[in-house]
């Protein structure tokens, strides 16, 4: 069955009332476009585990806090269209900022303590935006299975944590990220690298990799200095943070425990902010 585009809630909730009609499961893969392997991985797994398959493509407004970052983030719709159809989904959805906001989004999500460090933190209002949009999808599309990408962890966690508190039904997948061939974690704001920054970006994740051997043997405080040490080594690169935290709680790890810690960093790169994580 060819891919079908939708721009209208209306007719995305018809379409799929006639699929769940018939029994068929629904998987909802929530993206901003400009899509890469990272997202085709989420988009094939959907496919593979549901009869029906919804990909979302929406620059979300809400949850920039950066005018500019919003105003330059890449959008690729019909290559998107090509890549959706060719990985086999049933809808790319494709709506207006209109269409998803006919009125200003005004409710206030509780995602405290997953919200108050790191992306949270630094970017405010961030993560309410992403709440917003997330549980709009999920009450439109009822998907059985939503899934999401690991690069964006501490997302990954507030989801699931907004989807407990609202009582939503469907089951919230996390999947592994995907890296380039030099280690890059896969992110649609590479594109706006520049040569000289996409040539120095893959010093982010050689740093988290590299950082085990001190992690083990001098602890969290010398790993977390080895690694801004490494990736601020490069000249095109200048980290914003480097945390060391419990995968589970966000918690700050003070001691190493194998399995129990994850590094996370946000970088500069020139104009273009990369983040990416490490499980130790
Ligand atoms: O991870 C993203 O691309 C976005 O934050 C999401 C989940 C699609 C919401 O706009």
């Amino acid at each position: 069955m060819p891919m079908q585009r939708i721009d209208t809630q209306d007719e995305l909730r018809r379409m799929l009332a006639a699929h769940r009609e018939l029994g068929h499961s629904v998987g909802l893969v929530p993206t901003m476009g400009a899509l890469h392997a990272g997202h085709a991985s989420l988009i094939r797994r959907a496919v593979e585990e549901n009869a029906v398959v919804v990909v979302s493509d929406f620059v979300n407004p809400t949850q920039f806090n950066n005018p500019s970052d919003l105003r330059n983030y890449p959008r690729t719709l019909d290559q998107d269209a090509r890549l959706v159809e060719m990985l086999g989904a049933t809808f790319l959805f494709a709506p207006s900022v209109q269409e998803m906001y006919p009125a200003p989004d005004t409710r206030v999500f509780n995602l405290a303590p997953l919200d108050t460090v790191m992306e949270g933190a630094r970017r405010p209002g961030h993560f309410n935006g992403v709440a917003q949009i997330v549980s709009k999808l999920l009450e439109l599309v009822l998907p059985d299975r939503a899934y999401f990408g690991e690069k964006d962890y501490q997302q990954l966690l507030i989801v699931k944590q907004m989807v407990r508190q609202l009582g939503l039904p469907s089951q919230i997948v996390g999947c592994p990220i995907v890296r380039e061939a030099d280690g890059l974690a896969m992110s649609s704001r590479n594109l706006l690298l520049s040569p000289e920054c996409r040539k120095a970006a893959p010093s982010i994740s050689a740093a988290l990799r590299n950082a085990l051997p001190t992690l083990s043997a001098q602890g969290v405080d010398a790993a977390k200095q080895k690694i801004a040490n490494d990736i601020n080594a490069t000249t095109a690169l200048r980290v914003e943070y480097v945390e060391m935290a419990d995968p589970e709680t966000l918690a700050p790890v003070h001691e190493y425990a194998p399995g129990h810690a994850m590094a996370f960093v946000a970088v500069q790169a020139g104009s273009v902010r990369l983040i990416d994580n490490w499980k130790y």
